[in-house]
């Protein structure tokens, strides 16, 4: 065995001590102190070097040179722990920095829900007709062939009911009504023979082609005064009343003679065109006009239908489209857009 040399080994030391605090020093990452510590204490280390060298000592200058060994391991390894925790700290502080919120960034848009534009329009016509003392009256959307056809002077048979064709159940007796007109029957046998000043709004349902001013569903609001010396003025009245709080004042509008079995005399109404101005669309037929609404004096057979001796009583009735109106009023080019379910039609309609 080579005999080692006590003050030679005390000087490794010392200059091991000098040497691994310096390169801790410069370790910038808990990885690099890992990397120190393997270098410098680990299994394979230069220290550990050391110490297992010292069995090559005299037995008398072992303890003197070990013992400043494991003070050097000591010395070393809290060395190691003080740098560690500080560039623990720094990475955290680094991360954090990085993983912060970042208040300036913009938030993410909630997404609002929109009314519908046939609800809206529904709301401002009970508004307005509320407004001339019309209450709402509720009527059922699945009807008899006799509400929707024969009480309204169809009998079967009759050519107008192809104006209004539907959709029938197994039950040839039953079917979806085609207009809001069966409740006028509803209404007046409830209330007959008292005074009837009622708006009956609700969903109908047409067997006809699907247009761009046309659905196969669709709502209707229907209208009805019923009592003693109603006239055609009176009608006429309402229905201008309406068009301008719904329009704007003065806004161009025109009654036009028709046909109802169920009214007499009859009347269209239409409203000029806000979507082409006048210069004819697919929404107008190229007219520059929309229909919005049928209507006329009830016919006298309708009132004894419902109950009223059409001798002292008389009255006026109209059935409106608030899909058209919505057309109109919100400029929207096609009536597929309502019940297509895309949302972005909200949007588009503000
Ligand atoms: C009727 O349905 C009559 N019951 C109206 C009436 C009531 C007249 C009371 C006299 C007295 P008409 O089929 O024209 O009439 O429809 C009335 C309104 O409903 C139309 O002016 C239109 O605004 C709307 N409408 C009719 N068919 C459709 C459809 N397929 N799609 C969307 N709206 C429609």
């Amino acid at each position: 065995m080579i005999k080692m040399d006590q003050q030679d080994i005390l000087q490794q030391l010392e200059q091991l001590r000098t040497e691994a605090l310096a390169a801790l020093a410069k370790a910038s990452t808990t990885e690099e102190t890992r990397a120190w510590y393997r270098e410098y204490l680990g299994g394979k280390g230069r220290l550990t070097a050391i110490k297992r060298s010292l069995g090559g000592l005299s037995p008398e200058d072992r303890p003197l040179v070990g013992k400043q060994a494991n003070e050097m391991s000591a010395v070393l390894e809290s060395a190691l722990k003080e740098r560690q925790a500080a560039l623990e700290l720094a990475e955290m502080e680094a991360a954090r920095g990085k993983e912060s919120i970042d208040v300036t960034l913009p938030g993410r848009p909630q997404t609002l829900g929109k009314i519908h534009p046939t609800t809206r329009v529904l709301r401002e016509i009970y508004a307005v007709f509320g407004s001339m003392g019309f209450q709402i009256y509720d009527s059922p959307e699945v009807e008899t062939d006799e509400y929707n056809f024969q009480f309204l002077n169809m009998p079967p048979g009759h050519p107008a009911r192809d104006m209004w064709d539907t959709f029938y159940t197994t039950d040839p007796e039953v079917l979806l009504r085609t207009h809001t007109s069966p409740g006028q029957i509803h209404a007046m046998r409830q209330y007959a023979p008292e005074t009837i000043r009622v708006i009956l709004p609700g969903k109908c349902y047409r067997y006809e082609p699907v247009t761009a001013r046309s659905e196969s569903m669709f709502y209707q609001v229907e209208g009805l005064a019923v009592g003693k010396g109603i006239t055609f003025s009176d009608l006429k009245g309402v229905i201008t009343n309406f068009a301008s709080q719904i329009y704007g004042e003065g806004h161009a509008m025109r009654f036009r003679k028709s046909y109802f079995p169920f009214t007499e005399p009859s009347v269209e109404v239409d409203i000029a065109c806000l979507l082409c101005n006048g210069k004819g669309c697919s929404i107008c037929k190229h007219t520059g006009w929309l229909e919005i609404l049928g209507a006329g004096m009830v016919n006298p057979l309708v009132l004894r239908y419902g109950g009223y001796d059409p001798a002292e009583y008389s009255g006026f009735a109209f059935g409106m489209g608030p899909e058209r109106i919505a057309l109109l009023k919100y400029g929207i080019d096609d009536i597929r857009y309502f019940y297509s379910n895309d949302a972005r039609f909200l949007d588009r309609i503000g």
